[in-house]
């Protein structure tokens, strides 16, 4: 019995001893993270976020955009990011410390997301999601349900989540420079 006591403390501290260590070192590493400026008295970034891009996550999580879109730009060695024109730069834990939850994905059926509201140039992101084939987006599925047409049936007047959505994804940007992640040295 003696034994068996050791064996379960043994195996105990075995399973809690590494997951403690993952634990703390993480909470050490990045748990005092917040928003810092690039250099002395410059401003600080990641800039705050607007209210209604808050909502908006909340809709993106909620539609499921998560499941085809990443939001992680790859440093320059590591993947093609950089050079499709995803980021400026490599994405780093510093650009995350507002997000809650923070949505970096793990299949990118869809582009990268990270930059989108700082890369995207005058895309009608309410025709994408209403109508993709329209807008030449051949794989994407359809949100037309967020959109519907005026009374007269000549405009189309997007849903509060459609709005909200929107304005999240064009709140999206990591093209700011940071302590970890200078774009000019
Ligand atoms: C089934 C996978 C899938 C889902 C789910 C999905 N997307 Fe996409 N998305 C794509 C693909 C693929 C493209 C590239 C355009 C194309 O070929 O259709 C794309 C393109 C985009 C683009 C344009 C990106 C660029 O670089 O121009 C935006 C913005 C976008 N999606 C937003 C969303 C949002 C918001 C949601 C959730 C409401 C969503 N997507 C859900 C697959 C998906």
């Amino acid at each position: 019995m003696k034994n068996l006591n050791t064996l379960l403390a043994g195996i105990f501290l075995a399973v809690a001893m590494p997951f403690g260590a993952l634990v703390i070192s993480s909470q050490v590493q990045l748990g005092s993270l917040g928003r810092a400026p690039a250099e002395e008295g410059g401003p600080l970034f990641p800039s705050l976020e607007p209210g209604l891009a808050i909502q908006g996550r909340a809709v993106y999580v909620s539609l499921g955009c998560v499941s085809c879109h990443t939001q992680q730009v790859r440093p320059a060695g590591q993947g093609s990011d950089i050079a499709r024109g995803y980021g400026v730069r490599a994405s780093v834990a510093r650009d995350y410390v507002q997000q809650k939850p923070v949505l970096l994905g793990d299949r990118r059926i869809g582009p990268d997301l990270a930059n989108y509201g700082a890369r995207t140039k005058g895309l009608d992101i309410d025709a994408l999601l209403r109508d993709p084939a329209s807008s030449g987006a051949t794989w994407h599925p359809y949100y037309s349900y967020l959109y519907a047409l005026s009374a007269d049936g000549k405009s189309v007047v997007p849903s509060e989540r459609a709005v909200a959505l929107v304005a999240y994804l064009k709140s999206l940007r990591q093209d700011y420079s940071s302590p970890e992640a200078k774009l000019k040295q």
